[in-house]
């Protein structure tokens, strides 16, 4: 194994929510190009990959979403690349949607045959077994779920080469949605499940890590 056991820990330990980031400083386009792949190459349900990374370099821009983003007000102004991470809705989440059918046929080059099986799979899977179909919202939480598994992923990936982030929720949806749209940013299917900053930490975090017990948070069954 390339990388040990306390390498990764410790960049677990060094990963934190950074809030200010130092704008001198930029990641190089090589380095972000790597987050953005592992981000690209992250675990989706059925392999459908519900989601979209928007980069947002326009200073502008963020300075827009800045009043309307209180979670991001150190993150906004200072990070190298800051990225709003958006998930599929319903319309493009339907097994029919003309989105699920380029995955499987483009994407995944399934055989006919084969699209036809999975495509009942996975209606069976929304309509009984997940029951998404109990609220249109529901497709939309189930893509932001998977998003945020690719945005963990690009996180650890940041902070196993020395690179600081901080996820972000703190933010008026409707109105990032509004100022995105007027922005030409959003469009389609697509609405914003969060985002993340990624640069090098102004200062240092000033206090260790607090987290529960691992008795807390784990539960054996012999
Ligand atoms: C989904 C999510 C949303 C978050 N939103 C914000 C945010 O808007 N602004 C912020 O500064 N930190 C945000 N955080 C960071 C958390 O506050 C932080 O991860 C937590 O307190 C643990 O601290 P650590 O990440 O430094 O170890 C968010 C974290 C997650 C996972």
């Amino acid at each position: 194994m390339a990388v040990t056991k306390e390498q990764i820990l410790e960049a677990y330990q060094f990963r934190h929510a950074c809030k200010a980031f130092d704008p001198a400083k930029k990641i190089s386009d090589e380095d972000f190009n790597f987050l953005l792949e592992t981000g690209r190459l992250s675990p989706s349900s059925f392999g459908f990959e519900p989601w979209k990374f928007v980069v947002v370099q326009n200073m502008e821009l963020r300075e827009r979403l800045k009043p309307v983003s209180w979670g991001a007000q150190g993150q906004l102004p200072t990070a190298s690349h800051f990225v709003i991470v958006l998930a599929r809705t319903k319309g493009d989440l339907l097994p029919d949607s003309a989105f699920i059918q380029h995955m499987m046929r483009e994407v995944h080059q399934m055989p006919e045959e084969v699209v036809g099986r999975f495509q009942e799979i996975y209606r069976n899977f929304q309509d009984n077994e997940f029951k998404l179909n109990e609220h249109d919202r529901l497709f939309f939480e189930w893509a932001c779920r998977q998003a945020y598994i690719a945005i963990g992923n690009m996180m650890t990936a940041a902070a196993l080469i020395g690179i600081d982030s901080c996820p972000v929720e703190g933010f008026d949806r409707a109105a990032v949605e509004e100022i995105l749209t007027d922005a030409g940013v959003l469009k389609g299917n697509l609405s914003i499940a969060c985002m993340v900053a990624f640069g090098y930490r102004a200062e240092d975090p000033g206090r260790p890590k607090s987290r529960q017990a691992m008795e807390d948070v784990v539960e054996w069954v012999r």
